[in-house]
């Protein structure tokens, strides 16, 4: 070996070493990674504000059992915070009966979740922790895991000049909560005079949902609904069973009766109703035009509901482009278009 060979021949050795090296760090940053996050958070920079400390909690898997889930993995923040299948997986892969709703156009409801068992997102918050098949923490034990992260116990200090606490942790999500309004729509912009803002064919379907259609009923006001209870025909006490805001009054007149939900984002929010039992906005208005078609023996039904709308397809398809109006732009891509 002359003296020029053995020198490529040392670089080509050291050059080896270093790829092992670099592989044997980056492994090792890998699994300091993977056991970090099941004892750390994930967050990234510190929250300046409350908001930005509420987001940090609802986007971290640190409020649920083993690490598993948060409440961004049931409401998807690019999914107009629903999420797309009809019934969520909580920890351990375990299914709820009821449909994940938005969390977006809260901050003017007066009650939450499909029963309305809640009456302030501050009461709202916290359920999903405790409930075994969403979170399944004991808030004991998530007020305990967040005082124990160096981080959040600095960061709750900060904000709250105080060590985090059940009242606290609820504040901190509400707050966040409460900024997720959505009016940057075609539909605003139509009322705000932009006449080319929406169709002829939304136009149309805009009358449709105030007369015909008998939605604006139910569904009026800035986020499209009354925030009441009404029961559209989807308990029958058979294979449709959830009793809904029952539940919660032991009221017989309340038997299957559900909030009236809000219609902001609609085309982005499917499956729907309480169930997720319809796929697609086509199959809702069609549910509305002829609901005994869909479900026999439907108990306590509105009487709003006991007549068919007799839409016609044409009638049908300017409904769903007014729906369609009511998509924040940011979420304009991942609308149905059905
Ligand atoms: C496993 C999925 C899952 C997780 C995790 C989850 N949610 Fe939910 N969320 C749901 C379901 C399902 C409902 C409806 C439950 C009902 O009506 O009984 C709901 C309802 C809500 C509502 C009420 C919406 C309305 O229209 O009344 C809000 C707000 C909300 N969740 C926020 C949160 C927050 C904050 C967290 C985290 C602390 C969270 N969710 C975690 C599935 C989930
Ligand atoms: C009698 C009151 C009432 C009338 C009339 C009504 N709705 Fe509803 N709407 C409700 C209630 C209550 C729910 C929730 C039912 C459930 O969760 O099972 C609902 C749910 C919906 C949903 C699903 C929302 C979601 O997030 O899952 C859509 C879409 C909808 N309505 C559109 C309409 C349209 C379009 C019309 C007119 C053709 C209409 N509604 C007429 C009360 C009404």
């Amino acid at each position: 070996m002359n003296i020029s060979k053995s020198a490529i021949y040392l670089c080509e050795k050291i050059k080896m070493k270093k790829s092992i090296l670099l592989i044997l760090v980056a492994l090792i940053a890998f699994i300091y990674a993977c056991n970090n996050q099941s004892t750390e958070s994930t967050v990234q920079h510190e929250p300046a504000t409350k908001e930005e400390l509420g987001a940090m909690l609802f986007n971290d898997k640190i409020l649920s059992q083993g690490n598993q889930v948060s409440c961004a993995s049931c409401h998807i923040p690019a999914y107009a915070f629903s999420d797309t299948v009809a019934l969520s997986k909580g920890v351990d892969g375990k299914l709820g009966s009821r449909n994940t709703p938005t969390a977006m156009n809260m901050s003017a409801r007066n009650f939450f979740f499909h029963d309305g068992r809640a009456e302030t997102l501050e009461e709202q918050a916290v359920g999903p922790i405790e409930n075994p098949v969403e979170m399944n923490l004991p808030l004991t034990e998530a007020v305990k895991k967040l005082n124990a992260d160096k981080n959040y116990l600095s960061y709750f200090k900060k904000l709250y000049n105080e060590k985090p606490t059940k009242e606290n942790i609820a504040d901190a999500l509400a707050t966040f909560e409460r900024t997720l309004e959505t009016s940057n729509t075609p539909f605003d912009r139509f009322m705000k005079d932009d006449e080319s803002a929406i169709s002829e064919s939304a136009k149309r379907g805009q009358k449709i949902f105030n007369v015909k259609g008998k939605c604006f009923d139910c569904h009026f006001g800035p986020d499209f609904t009354t925030d009441l209870f009404r029961n559209i025909g989807l308990y029958n006490g058979k294979e449709l069973n959830d009793v809904g805001r029952y539940a919660v009054t032991k009221n017989s007149a309340d038997i299957g009766k559900f909030k009236t939900p809000g219609l902001r984002n609609i085309a982005v929010t499917g499956p729907y109703m309480h169930n997720g039992m319809f796929k697609t906005l086509t199959e809702v208005i069609d549910y509305y035009n002829e609901p005994q078609k869909f479900v026999k023996g439907s108990i306590n039904i509105d009487t709003l509901m006991l007549t068919p709308l007799n839409l016609n397809q044409q009638e049908k398809e300017d409904l769903l482009a007014f729906l369609k109006t009511l998509t924040d732009d940011r979420f304009a891509s991942v609308a149905r278009k059905d």
